[in-house]
């Protein structure tokens, strides 16, 4: 069925086929027609930070950057979701075109640029659903907002999402905002993260509520950049590592005339960059910090690597676009096979 779906939907330009295939799915729930899609097999459940995950099969953050499908993303069968990046005030992003697909290679080529309604209307539209699920809050820094003045946007963000997010992350590792991954650097994230943890250690007092947060890493980071990140997380006792975001590499797709577009590289061949990265930090983490394993899932062996390679839970959002919503469904029953 999907094929069929997807045949029409690639006739469009990515964001369009995106606009599309949402107002399709809102038309679907409207008339009942999700609750009828086969439920997903059952998935070994975990616990991490005390929450426990009956399926551990995500979506990754930008598919639903202003917390809009809630209820529509949960009924295809993911475990967890997350919505964002959102970042303090509202923000147009870049200029279309700005999503690229490279259809033989599956991979998708984007440079929006947080574009989102702002964390004020997201936390409204997560509060005006009656979604009860596992929530992620993405949070990130206003283009405008000088990168030494970034620390302030997330503790926004933070503050503002606090109550409504299960778990908040803090994203440092889009390439398509000038001057974000530099956070990842040695001074500049130990700032922030020892002034997010405060915070956070003030809200729990606060609310009598503790929301874990988590920090999404790019596989562009050098060796160093990621040996500091693990130190840093486990000094400020970080709750959790998602690695990782798009890559700014091209190497497996020179062969695409697309690939000289610039922008975060996410799908198929995302996967062997996002594999190494995580391994890296699962080796230096040693389990003291969980981590989710995103970046190029595209079948249920892939998402069986990624756990048998140290993630805790997985992601996806290129794999949902190439596979449809039987890709959850396939990771699902291959992760209960294996028993990982
Ligand atoms: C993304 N991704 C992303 N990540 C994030 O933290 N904030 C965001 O706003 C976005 N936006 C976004 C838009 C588009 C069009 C894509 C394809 C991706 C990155 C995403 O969450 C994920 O980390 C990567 O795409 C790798 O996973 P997949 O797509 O290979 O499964």
């Amino acid at each position: 069925m999907y094929l069929i779906i997807k045949k029409f939907l690639f006739l469009f330009d990515p964001e369009k086929a995106h606009h599309i295939a949402m107002f399709g799915l809102r038309v679907a729930n409207t008339f009942g027609l999700l609750r009828l899609l086969p439920q997903v097999p059952k998935c070994k459940s975990r616990v991490l930070f005390n929450i426990t995950f009956e399926n551990p099969v995500g979506l990754a953050a930008g598919l639903d950057k202003n917390a809009e499908y809630l209820n529509i993303f949960s009924k295809l069968g993911f475990g967890f979701l997350e919505v964002g990046t959102i970042t303090p005030l509202p923000q147009p992003g870049n200029s279309k075109p700005r999503s690229f697909r490279l259809t033989k290679e599956e991979g998708i080529i984007n440079r929006f640029g947080f574009n989102n309604v702002g964390i004020d209307k997201a936390i409204n539209n997560i509060k005006s659903s009656n979604f009860s699920g596992i929530l992620g809050v993405n949070i990130g820094k206003n283009f405008s907002t000088p990168i030494e003045s970034a620390a302030e946007d997330y503790l926004i963000g933070f503050r503002k999402s606090y109550l409504y997010a299960t778990y908040i992350v803090i994203n440092i590792s889009s390439p398509n905002t000038k001057n974000l991954r530099q956070l990842q650097g040695y001074d500049f994230f130990e700032k922030l993260i020892s002034s997010i943890k405060s915070e956070q250690n003030k809200l729990t007092k606060y609310h009598n509520k503790y929301t874990p947060f988590l920090v999404k890493i790019s596989p562009d980071a050098s060796d160093q950049d990621l040996v500091n990140i693990c130190n840093i997380a486990l000094k400020f006792k970080v709750d959790g590592i998602i690695a990782t975001n798009t890559t700014i590499e091209r190497d497996s797709v020179t062969l695409n005339p697309q690939h000289k577009e610039s922008g975060g590289l996410s799908g198929k061949p995302l996967y062997a960059k996002a594999l190494k990265t995580q391994k890296y930090i699962c080796n230096r983490l040693q389990n003291k910090i969980p981590v989710i394993g995103v970046g190029g899932i595209m079948s249920g062996r892939d998402g069986v690597e990624r756990l048998e390679n140290g993630a805790d839970l997985i992601q996806i959002y290129s794999g949902l676009i190439f596979k449809g919503h039987n890709l959850i469904h396939e990771l699902c029953k291959k992760i209960q096979q294996n028993k990982s």
